[in-house]
């Protein structure tokens, strides 16, 4: 890691998130000319496509023997994160809202050094909200190419309470049926329904549709919590790195792993608190009870 300079990597991946953010607002994505991976809700476009193919090719110029994972290029089985200085893109996290046009979708770029998240990059092009972190040197958001705000945006982030003071982020995510889908529905019901009926009466539950944008948001403070299961490590490792800079953790959605991996695909982040999250993580896992989402 010694002579790994994490701030030219950061640099460069600013640079390549911009030219990504010019290609999703110059593209005109809709859902009829979209394909689809796994099922109807599950959508890939061509701008997806050409956008990993600039930043491979960007990305190898520069390090040509660091690793590469992109969402696009991916072969399952084969594809594997290892200790290896690895880049991990998503080149747009968030398609379906991309090909409807709806404001939130960014590139998401990390790298991960001993599968540590190490340097994490997130570009909305289209709000041009770029949120940045390196490890060990904190996390920040630029709005419209202004000032560069440090997280969490609160300087005194207020204690995190039960989980009736919290507002969460989760996603229904793409898959429709079996126990993947009755437990995200039970937590779903769970987390909204009153105390009096078993309820952990969240403030809300809010669905952005981009898993990195949910982190960033964490990390920002504007959310307490983001549950999701079912996403992979190019739509995590830039916001995990820009979370645990803000002072944020990440364990699993499933209860009982503070540790988890960056592909281990079952995710709970949690933002910086004076109180720790302890508390609040455990209230979580309780809601989720006894079901676990499997990946
Ligand atoms: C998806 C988004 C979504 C999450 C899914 C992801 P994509 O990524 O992050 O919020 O619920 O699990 O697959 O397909 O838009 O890159």
């Amino acid at each position: 890691m010694a002579d790994i300079n994490l701030q030219e990597i950061h640099d460069l991946l600013i640079s390549i998130a911009h030219e990504a953010g010019k290609m999703m607002l110059t593209a005109t994505p809709s859902y009829l000319d979209s394909g689809t991976k796994k099922n109807s809700a599950d959508l890939v476009t061509e701008t997806d496509k050409a956008i990993e193919t600039m930043v491979s090719t960007r990305l190898q110029s520069s390090y040509p023997t660091y690793s590469f994972i992109g969402e696009e290029t991916f072969i399952s089985g084969e594809t594997v994160l290892t200790d290896a200085p690895t880049f991990i893109c998503d080149p747009v996290d968030g398609t379906t809202n991309f090909v409807h046009a709806f404001p939130a979708f960014c590139i998401s770029l990390g790298f991960t050094v001993n599968k540590i998240p190490s340097v994490g990059v997130i570009y909305n092009p289209f709000l041009d909200e770029l949120y940045t972190g390196i490890k060990g040197h904190g996390s920040f958001v630029t709005r419209h190419g202004g000032e560069k705000l440090r997280l969490p945006l609160k300087k005194e982030p207020e204690p995190l309470g039960e989980l009736s003071t919290c507002l969460v982020g989760a996603e229904w995510g793409s898959d429709r049926t079996g126990n993947n889908f009755d437990v995200r529905h039970q937590v779903f019901v769970k987390l909204c329904a009153a105390k009096e009926n078993g309820g952990a009466m969240v403030h809300s539950i809010r669905c952005v549709g981009s898993a990195a944008l949910n982190l960033a948001y964490v990390a920002a403070g504007q959310q307490d919590v983001f549950w999701e299961g079912g996403c992979w490590a190019w739509d995590v490792a830039a916001g995990w790195c820009i979370l645990v800079e803000a002072g944020g953790i990440m364990v699993s959605a499933n209860p009982g792993d503070w540790e988890p991996r960056v592909d281990g695909r079952v995710y709970l982040a949690v933002r910086g608190a004076p109180s720790g999250q302890k508390g609040v993580v455990e209230e979580f896992w309780g809601v989720v009870g006894e079901r676990r989402l499997s990946y």
